[in-house]
């Protein structure tokens, strides 16, 4: 195992009810910015609930932050901050939005000139930070209690992220009646972005790590188990309650400790995000195969043993069982209703050269051994053609 500092500071308030006590979280002296994205919360009720826990306090609105937040639309709320005195930020929304809001909270206080120098230098220059509260009303990204954010800027066709211990929400509201009003689309989106966070940091080579690999696959299954439930019915709240707190524990920190990651998937799919605006998990439900299949020699015992604990597939040689686990793999997401080629998103071969160029500019090395280069991303995107 290798050594690690584990922190998590943030307070979970899980289950019905919990938006009403949020009043108790705020500073009453605070200004607060309440953040969101395109309306959601106006239709689900998850607005009105915000707005009765906060009746008496000093708020202004901000909304309109995008799927993959947009850095030009970030920048107004930043101006608006200042102008207005903001001192605490409540992001309410999915994880566009919270993402949006870590952001609007570290250029408010930022001194430097520019500050999508945020984002190139990966969160480096990040000395203070709003503070933020969350309600999370989307399970999928773990950013109701992790301290990254992810930043999209239209005029250069960039997708940025950046990670500071400092953007960590105050406190995080989940509450599973959010969910019965997520399209399709979105449970699905969360249950394979939340498989794919856990993948990343499980799917290396093996470090004597029981623990963490139990957890690990504990996630997997329990999204394996209670994803198909949450799609069938998103009024189970006992399934939804599961979802959402599986989508938490994938990428918290809890699982990622003392381990060898891999975020080559997600890496190779912001590109795919940045470039034709496929949805995040879409990108990694198109990359993931690809990636297990180049990397099935390095990640071999590891594949099997996920193969094993995760989809009980025991028959075939070596090979037929990394077949069987990538197939196991691609058959899950597909259920759950995403597509896996890049064909079906109308991406064609040509496309490909584009995101190599970019990789190749970046002198990228991807993955838990740094050695998958522009040249093995081409192989891994061609794959998936
Ligand atoms: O904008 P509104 O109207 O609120 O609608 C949203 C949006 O259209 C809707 N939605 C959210 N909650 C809803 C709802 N609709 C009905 N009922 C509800 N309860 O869902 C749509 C998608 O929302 P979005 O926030 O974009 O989705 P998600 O939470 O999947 O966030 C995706 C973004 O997070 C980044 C991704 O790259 C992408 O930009 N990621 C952030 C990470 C992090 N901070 O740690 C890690 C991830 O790997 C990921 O990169
Ligand atoms: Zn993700």
């Amino acid at each position: 195992m290798n050594n690690f500092v584990f922190q998590n500071p943030v307070k979970i308030l899980f289950g019905k009810g919990q938006i009403s006590k949020i009043n108790e979280e705020l500073p009453k002296e605070a200004k607060i910015m309440l953040t969101y994205g395109g309306g959601s919360i106006f239709k689900n009720g998850v607005y009105d609930q915000v707005k009765s826990a906060i009746a008496g306090f000093n708020v202004i609105e901000f909304g309109g932050i995008e799927p993959n937040p947009k850095y030009e639309t970030l920048m107004k709320a930043v101006d608006i901050c200042k102008s207005e005195g903001v001192d605490y930020l409540l992001s309410v929304g999915g994880g566009s939005v919270l993402d949006g809001t870590k952001f609007i909270g570290a250029a408010v206080e930022f001194e430097g000139n520019d500050p999508w120098e945020i984002l190139t230098s990966g969160g480096s220059v990040v000395k203070s930070v709003l503070p933020i509260g969350c309600v999370m009303t989307l399970p999928a990204t773990g950013s109701e209690m992790n301290g990254n954010s992810v930043v999209s800027k239209m005029e250069t066709k960039e997708k940025l992220g950046f990670k500071s211990p400092l953007i960590m929400p105050k406190f995080s509201v989940l509450d599973p009646e959010c969910i019965a009003t997520l399209p399709d689309r979105q449970v699905a989106n969360g249950v394979v972005d939340s498989f794919v966070h856990t993948i990343e940091q499980y799917l290396t080579y093996p470090a004597d790590t029981p623990l963490q690999d139990r957890l690990a696959e504990g996630v997997l299954q329990t999204l394996v188990e209670e994803g198909p439930k949450v799609l069938a019915d998103k009024s189970n709240y006992n399934a939804a309650a599961n979802y959402m707190w599986s989508a938490t524990m994938a990428l918290n920190g809890v699982i990622a400790v003392g381990v060898p990651q891999d975020w080559a998937t997600h890496q190779i799919g912001h590109e795919l995000t940045a470039f034709h605006g496929i949805d995040h998990a879409q990108t990694l439900a198109i990359v993931l195969p690809g990636v297990m299949n180049l990397k099935r020699n390095e990640k071999a015992e590891k594949i099997l043993q996920y193969g094993e604990r995760v989809w009980g597939i025991t028959e075939g040689d070596k090979d037929q069982r990394i077949d069987a686990a990538i197939d196991a793999t691609i058959s899950f997401f597909e259920k759950m209703g995403i597509k896996c080629r890049l064909s079906d998103y109308n991406v064609k071969e040509e496309d490909i050269t584009n995101i190599e160029e970019r990789f190749k500019e970046r002198a990228s090395a991807l993955g838990e051994h740094s050695d998958i280069t522009w040249l093995e991303i081409g192989e891994i995107l061609r794959s998936r053609v």
